[in-house]
């Protein structure tokens, strides 16, 4: 498959990550709870599915670039992000109370991941 399809599995998976965690922070900020979240099971699978095609691409686009074998420190970081927007959605519904700051800190993440996809820095 080519660098062009990765990328763009890579970003499919991106949109629905983001989108998810945006939908549950907003639900939280308004004092939802996991049970009384209607679209809970829509939300989650949305969450899953992006995950793993944004881990997909993502080691695709490694290989098409040939970085695989190098493993640089950018895509370490890139993994350790990954693991953290992963987590974060039990958080969400554990400490609503963070739901505001984790808004605008999840975007700041999102931004150095692709700030480090974009720059490939070290
Ligand atoms: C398993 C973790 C990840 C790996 C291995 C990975 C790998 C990569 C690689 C190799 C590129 C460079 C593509 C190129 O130069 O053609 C890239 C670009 C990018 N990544 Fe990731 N990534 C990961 C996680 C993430 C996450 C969590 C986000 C955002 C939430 C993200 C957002 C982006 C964006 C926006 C780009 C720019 C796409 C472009 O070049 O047009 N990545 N990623």
């Amino acid at each position: 498959m080519s660098l062009e399809f990765y990328k763009l599995l890579h970003l499919t998976g991106v949109f629905m990550l983001i989108f998810s965690l945006g939908g549950v922070i907003v639900h939280a900020i308004n004092g939802g709870t996991k049970q009384s979240n209607k679209f809970r099971k829509g939300i989650m699978a949305t969450h899953g599915i992006g995950l793993l095609l944004i881990l997909f691409g993502g080691f695709g686009l490694l290989a098409r670039l040939g970085l695989v074998s190098e493993f640089p420190m950018w895509s370490v970081a890139k993994i350790l992000i990954w693991l953290t927007l992963g987590g974060v959605i039990g958080v969400i519904y554990r400490k609503p109370a963070s739901a505001r700051s984790l808004w605008f800190f999840l975007i700041m993440l999102a931004v150095l991941a692709a700030f480090l996809g974009i720059y490939k820095p070290v």
